[in-house]
């Protein structure tokens, strides 16, 4: 049986880290990264942008030139998935039936996009955003479609939203909360981006599910929607979040019931054991010292850091503040913090010039920005999350006062 000193499950942005990060600190041992896509670790984010939109070519999106890998002797087990974990014997197995045991197991295996589970969910013309595969299936069916419809107005399908109505098509947003982006941002954020999408000729559908997707021929022909509406369309977008791919370590005996619990140096409870990225669940301090499990990049590839930190002899705890992104239109949101849970919100800045920061309270303690097109209250504002500074709403809402300044006027909170 193989044996590799570090074996990684995933080559998405957290797995293809940590071996980078390894590597960068002289790590001497055998890495090997199992991932289930056939292609090299890429980055993700722009598959609901650049990437559907034709703007940026496979090739840009790569996280590292193809040689990057061989030469420094990461070895790429590509096409193949972990399937079943030994914790005690320390070894895995993959679909191939190939065992390999490992010294480390660091599982960066992400999620997988929810489906519906209504008639027609299996339509051809009915995808998901989350890898490679899912865009290009798209793209073939792209120019027969005029009027798409996406179910889910979260950063997949306002992204997608975006990048589609440039291509000139007629596009319906179907969500089931009574705002989009619901999971993720405060309330005037949600309200600003439906008016923005609804300018751009996007009918958004707020308190609206999906009853059945109408097929003909295999083929989807429109959506059968909760209002008792049937909306025609060629292409369907279902962007309704995703589901932690934990399975093997679950049955393997690994702990959580959102994803994998893992402590602040991202151990799970089994020996030898990681977890990382959109999969591992912790406690975030960022989150009053709640149980999150955050879907980022930002996520993912600082805790890769906190895994290879440990791996090379170094004490790491994860305490890195969450920040985010998404571009729609010629709209630049920043995200610092977690706003989940805040009591206020501040707005800083003018709506209307689309150019403002809202600003996120619990208990008059500064937890969160959204920021939009203004990334030095997004760059100063990251100190006043950091610091739990501590500040009244009229100063944070008076836009001529910078929030350096606020944050070197108040104490460090410890
Ligand atoms: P999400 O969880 O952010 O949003 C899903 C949305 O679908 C929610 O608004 C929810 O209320 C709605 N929904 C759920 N079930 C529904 C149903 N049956 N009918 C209608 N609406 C329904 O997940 P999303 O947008 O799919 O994104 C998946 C992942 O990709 C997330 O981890 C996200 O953070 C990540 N992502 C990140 C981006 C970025 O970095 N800017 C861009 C796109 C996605």
């Amino acid at each position: 049986v193989k044996h590799v000193d570090v074996l990684v499950v995933g080559g998405g942005h957290g797995g293809a880290q940590v071996a980078i990060a390894l590597r960068q600190r002289k790590f001497q041992g055998s890495i090997a990264i199992v991932g289930d896509e056939p292609h090299l670790p890429y980055e993700r984010p722009p598959l609901s942008k650049e990437y559907l939109s034709g703007e940026k070519p496979f090739e840009r999106i790569l996280i590292r030139p193809p040689m990057f890998w061989a030469e420094r002797q990461i070895d790429m087990l590509l096409g193949n998935r972990v399937i079943a974990v030994d914790p005690v014997r320390h070894y895995v197995r993959l679909g191939s039936g190939e065992a390999i045991k490992y010294s480390k197991l660091v599982w960066a295996a992400g999620g997988i996009a929810r489906q519906l589970n209504c008639a027609g969910h299996d339509l051809e013309g009915v995808h998901v955003i989350r890898s490679r595969a899912d865009v290009d299936s798209m793209l073939r069916g792209m120019e027969c479609a005029n009027r798409v419809i996406i179910v889910g107005g979260g950063y997949i399908g306002l992204e997608a939203a975006a990048a589609l109505s440039k291509c000139n098509k007629k596009i319906t947003v179907v969500e089931s909360q009574d705002r989009v982006l619901a999971r993720v941002a405060g309330e005037p954020l949600s309200r600003f981006y439906e008016a923005e999408h609804c300018a751009h000729g996007v009918d958004i559908r707020l308190s609206t599910g999906v009853d059945c997707i109408k097929g003909s021929n295999g083929r989807v022909v429109g959506v059968q929607i909760s209002t008792g509406e049937y909306v025609p369309a060629e292409l369907v977008i279902v962007g309704i979040g995703i589901i932690p791919a934990i399975e093997p370590l679950r049955q393997a005996g690994a702990s959580g019931d959102n994803g994998v619990d893992v402590d602040a140096g991202c151990r799970t409870n089994l020996p030898g054991i990681f977890a990382i990225g959109d999969c591992a669940a912790h406690v975030s301090g960022f989150a009053g010292d709640t149980v999150v499990r955050l879907e980022s990049v930002q996520n993912a590839t600082d805790q890769a850091m906190i895994v290879a930190r440990q791996l090379t002899g170094e004490p790491a705890v994860y305490d890195a503040v969450p920040w985010f992104w998404s571009n729609q239109y010629n709209l630049r949101l920043q995200t610092v913090g977690l706003s989940s849970g805040h009591d206020q919100a501040v707005l800083r800045g003018h709506v209307e010039e689309r150019r403002f920061s809202i600003v996120y309270l619990r208990r008059g303690q500064v937890i969160a920005l959204d920021c939009i097109n203004s990334t030095k209250d997004y760059v100063e504002g990251r100190a006043l999350v950091t610091r739990k500074s501590v500040l009244k709403a009229s100063e944070l809402a008076d836009s001529s006062v910078s929030l350096k300044s606020l944050a070197e006027r108040v104490p460090i909170q410890l």
